[in-house]
C-alpha cells in the first residue's frame, strides 16, 4: 500500500533553510552544490552540474561536446521536442533516427542509417521511462567518433543489464520541470564522468566566468571584489539554477527511490489491466532493461477503436484524462517552415528540408499512443482509475467484438 505526498516536509526543511540564509553572498549557490555532490553520488557520476531545465542542459552538453554551427546531431523524432530544439540552440541541425515499432525507441540500428561525415553527436532518449539498447548505440557511437548525450529527463532511477541508466553516454541529462518522477517545478541536472565537459559545462552555464569548474560553482569573494578581475573568459549562458529550486529538488533526490516507486507500482497495475486487451499493445521493454515508467504508454489498434473515442469515453467514465504523444519533432510548424529566428539564413539549414523527413515507425506510432498517469501517490486513487480503465476497455471490447 502506498499513500504519500509528493512534496514533503524535507523539501520544505531545505527551502526554509535558503530563506533562512538571507540569500546572503556567502550563502549563495550552497544549496546547488549540495544538490550537485548528492546527485553525482546517488548516480555514481563524478560531477553533477545544475542548471535552469532539462532543456539548458541538453544545449550545454551539445556546447560541451564541441558541436559546432552546421554539425548534424541524431536524435528521435518521438520525444518531447526540447530535444531537438536544443541542437537547433547549438547551431547544429538535428538528423532524425527511427524509433523502434515496439519499443518506441531509437535504435543503433536506425541511428547508423543517417550518420554522416557532418554527424558529431547523438542524443538518446529514454522515452516514458525506457532506455534504448544503450550499448549497441555506444559501440556504434565509438566506431565513429561520436559523443553520446543521454535525454533522461523522463527517466530516473531505470536500469539496463544491471547498470544504472545515466552512466551509458558521455554525458546524461535530467529535468525536474513539474510532471517529472522529482521535480522542483522547473530544473535540470547534467552529469558526467569526464572533467573536461564538467568544466565546460559549468564554464558555458554559468556566463563563461574564470574561476569555476566542474567542481566549483561560485567564484571566490576576493576575485569577485577585486577591480583587476577579469570575469569573463569565454561565451557563456546564464542557465544556473537558483538556491531555492535545488532545495526542492535535494528533498526529491533523497525521496527519490518512494517516488520512482510509486510510479513503478502504478505501472504494474495498468500491465495487469492491459495485458488480456488485444487491442493495445503496451511499450515493449526488452530482457535486461528496468522500466522507470515515467507514464504508461500503449498503442492502440486505431484500426479498431477510435484515439479520440477511447480518451472520451475513459474521461466519461470518469477517467483522469490521457496524454497523447507530442507531434513528431520534424512535424512540428517551426521545422516545416524553419522558424528558426533567422538562424534559417545562416546557411546551415539550406541542405535540410524538414517537411521531406520520413521516419515511418515514429509516424506510424504517433497517433496510436495513449499514455496513461503514472503519477497517483496514494494508492486508492490509482485503483479507482484503473477500475475506470477496465471499465472503458470492456466497454470497447464489445464493439470490437460485436
Ligand atoms: C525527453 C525530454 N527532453 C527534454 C525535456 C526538457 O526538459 P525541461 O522541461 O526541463 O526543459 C523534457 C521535458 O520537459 C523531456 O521530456
Amino acid at each position: 500500500m502506498f499513500d504519500i505526498e509528493r512534496v514533503s516536509d524535507l523539501e520544505r526543511k531545505y527551502v526554509d533553510e535558503v530563506l533562512n540564509g538571507q540569500f546572503s553572498s556567502s550563502n549563495t549557490y550552497k544549496m546547488v552544490t549540495r544538490l550537485e555532490k548528492e546527485f553525482a553520488k546517488k548516480f555514481g557520476a563524478k560531477h553533477a552540474v545544475a542548471m535552469v531545465n532539462g532543456t539548458a542542459t541538453l544545449h550545454m552538453a551539445l556546447e560541451a561536446a564541441g558541436v559546432k554551427a552546421g554539425d548534424e546531431v541524431i536524435c528521435p523524432p518521438l520525444t518531447m521536442s526540447s530535444t531537438a530544439i536544443a541542437i537547433l540552440h547549438a547551431n547544429a541541425v538535428p538528423v532524425f533516427a527511427d524509433v523502434d515499432r515496439n519499443s518506441f525507441l531509437i535504435t543503433a540500428e536506425n541511428i547508423k542509417k543517417v550518420i554522416t561525415k557532418k554527424t558529431k553527436a547523438i542524443i538518446t532518449v529514454a522515452l516514458y521511462g525506457l532506455a534504448p539498447q544503450m550499448r549497441e548505440i555506444n559501440e556504434l557511437a565509438k566506431q565513429n567518433e561520436l559523443v553520446v548525450i543521454e535525454d533522461n529527463a523522463e527517466c530516473f532511477g531505470a536500469y539496463q543489464d544491471g547498470q544504472l541508466v545515466g552512466s551509458f553516454g558521455h554525458m546524461a541529462s535530467y529535468s525536474f520541470q513539474s510532471s517529472k518522477h522529482l521535480t522542483a517545478g522547473e530544473g535540470g541536472i547534467i552529469i558526467t564522468d569526464s572533467d573536461d565537459y564538467a568544466d565546460k559545462l559549468r564554464r558555458y552555464s554559468g556566463l563563461g566566468y574564470a574561476g569555476i569548474s566542474g567542481n566549483k560553482g561560485r567564484i571566490t569573494k576576493d576575485d569577485i571584489q577585486s577591480p583587476d578581475y577579469d570575469r569573463h573568459v569565454i561565451l557563456g549562458w546564464n542557465y544556473r539554477m537558483a538556491d531555492l529550486c535545488a532545495a526542492v529538488a535535494l528533498g526529491q533526490l533523497e525521496r527519490m527511490d518512494e517516488l520512482v516507486d510509486v510510479r513503478k507500482n502504478v505501472a504494474k497495475m495498468y500491465s495487469d489491466i492491459v495485458s488480456d486487451c488485444a487491442w493495445m499493445h503496451p511499450q515493449k521493454v526488452k530482457e535486461g532493461n528496468e522500466h522507470s515508467y515515467w507514464t504508461y504508454v500503449v498503442s492502440l489498434d486505431i484500426e479498431k477503436v477510435d484515439w479520440h473515442e477511447f480518451r472520451d469515453k475513459y474521461i466519461e467514465f470518469g477517467g483522469d484524462g490521457i496524454y497523447a504523444a507530442w507531434k513528431l519533432s520534424y512535424q512540428e510548424p517551426m521545422f516545416r517552415t524553419k522558424a528558426f529566428l533567422n538562424r534559417e539564413d545562416l546557411g546551415i539549414y539550406d541542405a535540410y528540408d524538414f517537411c521531406n523527413v520520413k521516419c515511418e515507425n515514429a509516424e506510424f506510432l504517433q497517433p496510436r499512443l495513449l499514455q496513461f498517469k503514472t503519477n497517483y501517490y496514494h494508492e486508492q486513487d490509482a485503483v479507482e482509475q484503473m477500475k475506470i480503465l477496465k471499465h472503458t476497455i470492456e466497454y470497447f471490447d464489445k464493439e470490437v467484438n460485436a
